[in-house]
């Protein structure tokens, strides 16, 4: 589905004129495709205070063939374009200290290109021993959603919180935001836990030798799912209701998988899916609950019925496989990756949807819960919370709301279910071992909810 306006901003007579009428012109995103380079360019790599992460970001930019550039060859601001800046700001020890963040950042981000990328890497603040190292480690959520509200051309920024004893997890977050995959998440944070990761990006096949399950994957961005779970390599399970089974046998032949009719809200899709996993796949590796619906109405005037479908699919439905796989024998590998998909509109609320927004909003809880519970058996569980995403459904809103909903964020324009699908997939990588119980927005730092 192309974007009209983005596609006339970006073309010879179209860019003229919308420089002249003082609109935004969004930028074409670098997406990720198999083989492409981490960057386009060098990186600018500096630290605020004496960072401990400083060798471990230079040696994955470097493992990655990306020449590192220093602040003393930074030309205050005026060297040649630069694809990332990346900031360790681990040695903050005060408030005051975040004067060199600002020193370092404002000559480096000039030098940003198109489609540039900002990582900042940061100390936990709830772990700070003072309530002063707490504010100066805080104060960098602040600056880096500020800073992804200004950058412009498809640029992003986002933060990654490095405990201590969480060396080993930083490769592969790191990546992840520099890289393509990561093109329509922007103002985010996520805190990682001090894990064992392989540093190693696992080539073009990240997901090889694993089995997927996704859930709703007949259309939408379950589709999407597949598709990128079985691009990366895994042998993709691909579940959806018996009557959508015609495009869902389209999906699963599409990416080499297997599909299994299922309602994830039938009293026995539990012990179906364990069934299946256990006895046809030997267990599953990766679980992404995907399957959603909207019965939209507002409170007042909401049935029961519209009320209880949602919550049934939306939420019950994980709170009920979920437990299944991890209790039933062999059902989940060791080290698996489950991904739950909420929404944004389980963050900021939406007028007309209590009951998706309620439902979306449990999942974030429920990840958080069972969050602990996976990290004792090397197992992770995560969110991702789509913004605006350009589907099918999307493109039946009528013409204005669907302009200014696509628009309403920091890369002023829809993204894709392509670009949820990426998310879940390095979520599900074996370098992502340290991102657990986290909620990662997929929205271009969609201005509602921030
Ligand atoms: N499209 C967006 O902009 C957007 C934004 C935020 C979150 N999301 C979430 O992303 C997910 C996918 O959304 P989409 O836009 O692709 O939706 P979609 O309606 O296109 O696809 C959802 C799929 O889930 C399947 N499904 C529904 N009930 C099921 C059940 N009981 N058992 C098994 N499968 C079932 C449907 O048959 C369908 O194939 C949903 O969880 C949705 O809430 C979407």
């Amino acid at each position: 589905m192309s974007d009209w306006y983005r596609d006339f901003a970006n073309s010879g007579v179209g860019t003229t004129l919308v420089k002249q009428l003082g609109l935004p012109r969004p930028a074409v995103l670098r997406r990720y495709t198999p083989g492409q380079p981490l960057l386009d360019g060098p990186a600018l790599v500096g630290s605020a205070g004496e960072g401990r992460l400083r060798a471990e970001i230079e040696a994955v930019l470097r493992d990655d063939g990306v020449t590192v550039l220093s602040p003393a060859t930074a030309d205050g601001g005026s060297g040649p374009k630069v694809a990332a800046v990346v900031l360790d700001a681990t040695g903050l020890t005060t408030p005051a200290d975040l004067a060199s963040a600002h020193d370092f950042l404002a000559p480096a981000v000039k030098r940003l290109g198109t489609n540039g990328r900002v990582v900042v890497l940061g100390e936990v603040p709830g772990e700070a021993p003072s309530p002063a190292l707490a504010a100066a480690r805080q104060a960098l959520d602040g600056l880096v959603r500020s800073l992804a509200k200004e950058l412009r051309a498809g640029a992003t920024a986002n933060l990654v919180y490095v405990p201590s004893g969480a060396e080993a997890a930083v490769p592969g977050p790191l990546r992840f935001f520099l890289s393509g995959r990561s093109a329509y998440v922007d103002g985010q944070t996520v805190t990682l836990s001090a894990v064992d990761a392989p540093s190693g990006d696992g080539g073009t096949t990240p997901l090889a030798g694993k089995v997927a399950v996704v859930t709703g994957a007949a259309r939408g961005i379950g589709a999407s799912i597949a598709d990128v779970l079985g691009r990366d390599g895994a042998h993709v399970v691909a579940v959806d209701i018996p009557a959508a089974g015609q495009a869902l046998a389209a999906v699963a032949n599409r990416v080499g998988g297997t599909a299994l009719q299922l309602d994830i809200t039938a009293p026995d899709a539990a012990q179906r899916l364990v069934e299946h996993l256990v006895q046809r796949h030997g267990g599953a590796d990766v679980v992404v609950h995907n399957a959603g619906i909207t019965r939209d109405k507002l409170l007042v005037n909401m049935d029961s019925a519209r009320w209880n479908s949602v919550l049934a699919v939306n939420l019950q439905a994980q709170l009920d496989l979920t437990p299944a796989l991890l209790d039933a024998e062999g059902a989940l590998k060791p080290g698996a990756r489950v991904v739950a998909v909420s929404s944004q509109s389980g963050i900021a609320g939406n007028r007309g949807q209590t009951n998706y927004s309620a439902s979306k909003a449990g999942v974030i809880g429920m990840v958080r819960a069972w969050a602990p519970a996976f990290a004792e058996r090397g197992a992770t569980i995560n969110a991702v919370a789509p913004g605006f995403i350009v589907t099918e459904m999307t493109a039946k809103m009528p013409f204005g709301t669907r302009e200014v909903g696509a628009r309403l964020n920091s890369l002023q324009q829809g993204g894709l279910p392509v670009d949820v699908a990426e998310a879940i997939a390095w979520l599900a990588q074996p370098a992502s071992a340290g991102v657990n119980g986290q909620v990662l927005r997929v929205c271009g730092q969609n201005l509602l909810g921030a």
